[in-house]
């Protein structure tokens, strides 16, 4: 059998240091863009109220910092500074080969351009990787996963700036001289195509108090990012040339409403756009000519120098990393909406759909590891999935999260599927494995964790940790894998005929 193929999938779980730690004004830390996301209660538009911050909310939450009032669900996440050790004992029981967390750039550099670092950040990280290695797990690091100093978006314009390549590579390099020799693999960004989707989220760009964003400014941010990535990982391969390095994009998963060409042409489009064109930057190495056809069209300006090209060329990363939770349809016609991840779809008929209108499709994620797979020709891992739902505690203290335990066994066996199929997947990353502040509407109530932390929307509640239905089952999956994995030799079809 093809060697390749015999790759042992490492079954994860992850948080992030915005959605997770807390303490936001602990130990030296900066105020961070996240930090100033107000709570706003889910409506139809609560979403875009809540991601989408303007200078004036923005001053609002920087006067409520002063006197820590106030509903911020970001500066409170599921206050993992204070229970790190314990969480991450719950992770070892749990079973996991790899944990993937973020460090937050404010606890580092609380304003972002300090020359030295925050000896107290540099201190709680200290912990973080030591416990994970103690506890015998693989350690998968994003480095920014949303969250930025707020000082660089007031005094550089955030990612408009091509300062910030510098900035960052000095936060990088800081982390891969301390750490890096602990780091199996690592994204210098989260979801980096979500700087088109989530302005604030993804570049630090606030929204024009009435209008629209200017695109020339999304984009120029974004290229920096891209930038900047290349940037990481040419440094990164100096100072710890054992990390993996790799790029992440959220996958939409685009299906043609109907089989009319205009319909499949637009799909090809959006998908190029929206989802390939960072992978076909980072992954393969160019800047793609769809683009500047696509900036043309939309009379938006980006310069891409020359020796930003040859960067690309250089530097590109050692895999290649989607989240998925959902699919999406593209059409021509008028159809029917519902929510996604970052984006709204055409509701998809043969779907059904979570509390918050994510469309559930496991068998997309088949074709998701597939596809890129063949574009790529580079590892594969699937960095980030999950079920966001709203859990019921009965009270003996059980939590039966049947739902969950549904949704990830249908995706692993799609997993499973990919690769008979060929694919060389390197694992999978269960997205929120603690519970945490929901990235897209910032509330606690939607959980995607084994493990659930008792607190509400208000930050009511005493944060205690407690084990779902899905922990048990998610334990017997990754021992099971394993055992069959071993008695296979991890030959795909012999696995799944067990
Ligand atoms: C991804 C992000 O977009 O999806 C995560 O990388 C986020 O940070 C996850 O939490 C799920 O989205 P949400 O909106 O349900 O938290």
């Amino acid at each position: 059998m093809n060697q390749r193929k015999r790759r042992e999938l490492l079954w994860g779980g992850a948080t992030a240091s915005s959605q997770y730690e807390g303490a936001w004004n602990v130990g030296g830390k900066g105020l961070d863009t996240q930090d100033c996301r107000p709570y706003v209660p889910r409506t139809e538009v609560a979403t875009t109220a809540t991601r989408l911050l303007t200078p004036s909310t923005i001053a609002r939450a920087k006067a409520d910092a002063l006197t820590d009032s106030g509903n911020y669900p970001f500066r409170r996440g599921s206050r993992g500074y204070e229970h790190l050790e314990e969480d991450i004992a719950l992770l070892k029981e749990l079973g996991l080969d790899i944990y993937r967390f973020s460090i937050s750039w404010a606890r580092l550099f609380p304003n972002g351009d300090e020359a030295e670092p925050n000896p107290e950040g540099l201190a709680y990280y200290d912990r973080v990787f030591a416990a994970v290695k103690a506890a015998g797990m693989k350690t998968f690091l994003t480095l920014t996963h949303y969250a930025m100093p707020l000082h660089l978006v007031e005094a550089y314009g955030g990612w408009t700036d091509r300062t910030l390549i510098d900035l960052y590579v000095r936060y990088a390099r800081v982390v891969f001289e301390r750490w890096g020799d602990q780091i199996d693999y690592y994204l210098p960004f989260n979801e980096i195509n979500a700087g088109y989707f989530s302005p604030w989220n993804g570049v630090g760009l606030p929204k024009p108090e009435d209008g629209p964003y200017d695109q020339s400014l999304v984009f120029t941010s974004l290229h920096h990012q891209f930038v900047a990535s290349a940037r990481v990982i040419q440094m990164q391969r100096e100072v710890a040339p054992a990390a993996q390095s790799g790029c992440m994009v959220a996958y939409f998963c685009y299906y043609p409403f109907t089989c009319s060409p205009e319909d499949n042409l637009k799909c090809t489009l959006d998908e190029n756009v929206n989802q390939w064109y960072a992978v076909d930057v980072l992954a393969r190495g160019y800047h793609p000519e769809y683009m500047d056809r696509f900036w043309a069209e939309h009379g938006v300006p980006v310069d891409v120098l020359d020796e930003d090209r040859v960067l690309f060329a250089q530097n590109t990363c050692d895999f290649v990393s989607f989240s998925y939770y959902t699919s999406s349809v593209v059409t021509t016609q008028e159809g029917e909406q519902t929510a996604g991840n970052l984006v709204v779809t055409t509701r998809n008929p043969y779907l059904k759909s979570s509390e918050w209108g994510w469309q559930i499709d496991p068998v997309g994620l088949r074709d998701a590891l597939n596809r890129t797979w063949d574009r790529c020709r580079k590892p594969v891992m699937v960095c980030e999935c999950g079920f966001g739902a709203r859990d019921l505690v009965e009270e003996d203290g059980s939590i039966h999260d049947a739902y969950r335990i549904a949704y990830l066994r249908d995706h692993f066996e799609q997993i499973e599927e990919a690769v008979a199929d060929g694919v060389d997947c390197l694992g999978f990353i269960l997205w929120g494995v603690i519970d945490i502040v929901s990235a897209g509407s910032c509330e606690m109530g939607k959980r995607y964790g084994c493990v659930y932390v008792d607190a509400d929307d208000e930050g009511n509640g005493t944060y205690a940790r407690s084990k779902k239905d899905s922990f048990a089952w998610y334990h017997d999956f990754i021992e099971d894998y394993h055992r069959r994995f071993s008695e296979t030799g991890g030959d795909p079809a012999a696995m799944l005929a067990r």
